[in-house]
């Protein structure tokens, strides 16, 4: 048995806790920042065989785990909390000696530990590295993470592969560019990296609801023709840009050649039904083994029964690749579909 800390956006983590539930039988569940963070105890399971399976379907709304290696009592205490940092890390000298970690240091609003996340990660710092290791913020070989709790205080020792993000808690966040038309463009950035799909690889897609223009200019950059469909305006800066036509109009009144796109992305406002039959409409638009990454908003109370019944509609058209409930969705979650031959 080994107990895990896992993450869900703010408000989703019932749904995560639900989808863990129905994977796998006997582990034990309860909750830490309502909403939020959750243990996980995975019943006859082991760490390993446990993150494996994950890995293999990753649930929708799991965002983040790191496995708890050790649990102490909650102190508010610097200097206790410390020394139990200190402790953790000198119990696992032998796996960090001569390679690279990251320390992620979170906590939850109830908790009375003592430091921010930046002091925590120095009161640890000095140690790891006289044990050898080389202090780094990303790119690590391991990652220290550290939760605060009402109660206790969960350290734990992994590899960032088995983290499902190597952002603390999943909380992914991307430099705020000069120029950005949209904070909408971080959900594209965001699942470009999440389904390891990159956007560079493509040469013409159709963007639906592409106004202002956040996800069309991230293609234009990667070198992506892009056709946008939004009655709404594109910012000024893109107009003119060679590689981009816009039709306002709705995207239930165009047409196209079949086999003319790529990639569709789809970002509208929407109902969700509504937009999957707006884009089912358009598959013969897009060549075999075309992508789509499409945002479903997730308008109905219940989120489960609306995603289950959205995939077997786009599956008419579409395999199903994955579904995720990226850091920068909302109330909504992305999937990555591909136009079956
Ligand atoms: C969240 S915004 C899209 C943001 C965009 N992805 C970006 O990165 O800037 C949603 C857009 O969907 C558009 N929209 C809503 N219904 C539409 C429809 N039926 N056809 C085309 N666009 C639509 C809206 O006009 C709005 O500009």
């Amino acid at each position: 048995m080994a107990d895990f800390i896992a993450t869900a956006n703010p408000g989703f983590a019932p749904f995560a806790m639900e989808e863990l539930r129905r994977s796998f039988s006997g582990i034990g569940q309860s909750g830490l920042a309502p909403g939020e963070t959750f243990k996980v105890s995975t019943g006859a399971m082991s760490a390993r065989e446990w993150v494996e399976l994950l890995k293999k379907k990753e649930p929708i709304f799991l965002r983040h785990v790191f496995p708890v290696d050790e649990e102490v009592p909650m102190s508010d205490s610097q200097e206790e909390t410390a020394a139990a940092l200190v402790r953790f890390a000198s119990a696992n000298a032998d796996r960090l000696e001569g390679t690279t970690v990251a320390v992620q240091v979170r906590k939850s609003q109830d908790s009375v530990f003592p430091f921010s996340s930046a002091e925590g990660r120095d009161a640890v710092a000095p140690t790891l590295r006289e044990l050898g290791a080389e202090v780094v913020a990303r790119d690590s070989k391991w990652i220290l993470s550290v939760y605060a709790a009402k109660r206790s205080l969960y350290m734990g020792l992994s590899h960032p592969e088995d983290n499902l993000s190597d952002w603390p808690g999943g909380a992914v966040r991307f430099r705020r560019e000069e120029g950005l038309i949209s904070r909408a463009a971080f959900k594209l950035l965001e699942a470009e990296k999440a389904f390891k799909l990159p956007l560079q690889g493509f040469m013409n897609a159709l963007d639906l609801g592409a106004a202002p223009g956040g996800w069309t200019s991230v293609l234009l950059e990667r070198g992506v023709k892009v056709t946008a469909v939004d009655p709404a305006e594109m910012d000024e800066s893109l107009l003119l840009h060679p590689h981009l036509r816009h039709l306002r109009k709705n995207a239930a009144e165009v047409k196209f050649a079949p086999g003319t796109f790529d990639l569709l992305v789809c970002d509208m406002s929407w109902d969700p039904h509504h937009t999957c039959r707006i884009v089912s409409e358009l598959a013969p638009a897009l060549s075999a083994g075309a992508s789509g990454i499409i945002t479903l908003k997730l308008m109905y109370r219940k989120p489960m029964q609306t995603i289950q019944d959205l995939l077997q509609e786009y599956k008419k058209h579409f395999e199903i690749r994955q579904v995720k409930q990226l850091f920068h969705n909302r109330e909504e979650v992305t999937i990555w579909v591909k136009r079956r031959p």
